[in-house]
């Protein structure tokens, strides 16, 4: 697996007179090639700090950060760099088609390259028609979409999306999602900063979660909200027998069992159970926590539980 952005070390302290702010804490961590990696925490966490250490718009106080071997200082390395701002403010009394005019020649783009470049970028993210109607005139949705067109313009590698789906209908989300999939399947690596953790369940291969500058979790995130010894089953017929071992509840009314097991073969006599029992099972699944609720309970632990920054 290719290591997109490689960070080592990486801290800011801000100061603000003769106060130190500890926004980030040095921190470690590898963003792969071709994934699409989510960043939470709570306001203050460090988020917009570490993704302006990232982008080099802000010096670190310690440690690097490299994107595809190039020292994040580097113009080279922002040649590799699409990025969506958080509340992003494009010139309204522009046209769609206009403001990547604008965008495209401040980032050295010009004349036909540019214009089919614009044509590419526009179909892609479905605004072709329409190109010609001023921005004020867009929705949220359609603002997003142009705004991830003009992050494309120079066909980044990586992409920096901070907030990409905030105050966005769900049918305008499903939008934003799918291009998101298009880009990955074209190898396209994706950084997304997000607040909507249902919506980052669903389009991150892998998240990190800060907390007062600190990476208190990171991992895969399909891993991480799947727990590993609890079980949904759901019975079509039948009753469970109050001593059905490992059962923790079970719902009359939709006839839904949970189940702890620690092994496969604690599952299967918990089945044999309920078929000893007479009961008919409809579906079995693996019991899921949602990252919201692996999120409040990282959010509630005290500080002093958590793993030490490295
Ligand atoms: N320019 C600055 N000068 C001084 N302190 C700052 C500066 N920028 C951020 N901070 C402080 O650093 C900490 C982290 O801020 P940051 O903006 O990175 O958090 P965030 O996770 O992006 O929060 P939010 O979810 O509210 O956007 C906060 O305590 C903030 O007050
Ligand atoms: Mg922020």
């Amino acid at each position: 697996m290719t290591t997109c952005i490689e960070i080592r070390g990486l801290s800011k302290t801000y100061k603000n007179n003769k106060q130190l702010i500890e926004a980030l804490k040095p921190i470690d961590l590898d963003v792969h090639q071709g994934e699409i990696f989510g960043l939470l925490g709570p306001n203050g966490a460090g988020k917009t700090t570490m993704i302006k250490l990232m982008l080099g718009i802000i010096a670190p106080t310690s440690g690097s950060c490299h994107i595809l071997g190039q020292d994040i200082s580097s113009l080279k390395a922002k040649e590799l760099i699409g990025y969506l701002p958080e509340n992003h403010r494009f010139p309204l009394y522009l046209n769609g088609q206009q403001m990547l005019e604008f965008y495209g020649n401040l980032g050295g783009m010009s004349g036909k390259t540019l214009q089919k470049r614009i044509d590419e970028v526009l179909e892609f993210v479905n605004m072709t028609e329409w190109r010609k109607l001023k921005i004020q005139r867009y929705s949220k949705g359609m603002m997003q979409r142009i705004g991830l067109a003009q992050a494309l313009l120079n066909r980044p590698h990586l992409l920096f999306l901070d907030e990409p789906t905030d105050g966005i209908d769900p049918v305008g989300r499903m939008e934003i999602r799918e291009i998101l999939e298009v880009l990955k399947s074209e190898g396209t690596t994706i950084f997304v900063n997000s607040h909507l953790l249902s919506e980052v369940e669903l389009i991150t291969d892998r998240v990190a979660i800060l907390r007062k500058g600190v990476v208190v979790k990171s991992g895969n995130t399909h891993e991480l909200t799947q727990s590993r010894d609890q079980y949904i089953i759901t019975l079509a017929g039948g009753t469970p027998p109050a001593s059905l071992p490992g059962m923790t509840t079970y719902n009359a009314e939709t006839r839904e069992i949970e189940l702890t097991a620690a092994s496969p073969e604690a599952l299967n006599a918990a089945l044999d159970v309920l078929r000893q029992n007479n009961c008919l099972l409809a579906t079995l699944s693996p019991k899921k926590s949602t990252l919201e609720e692996i999120f409040i309970a990282l959010m509630s632990e005290k500080q002093e539980y958590l793993a030490p920054a490295k």
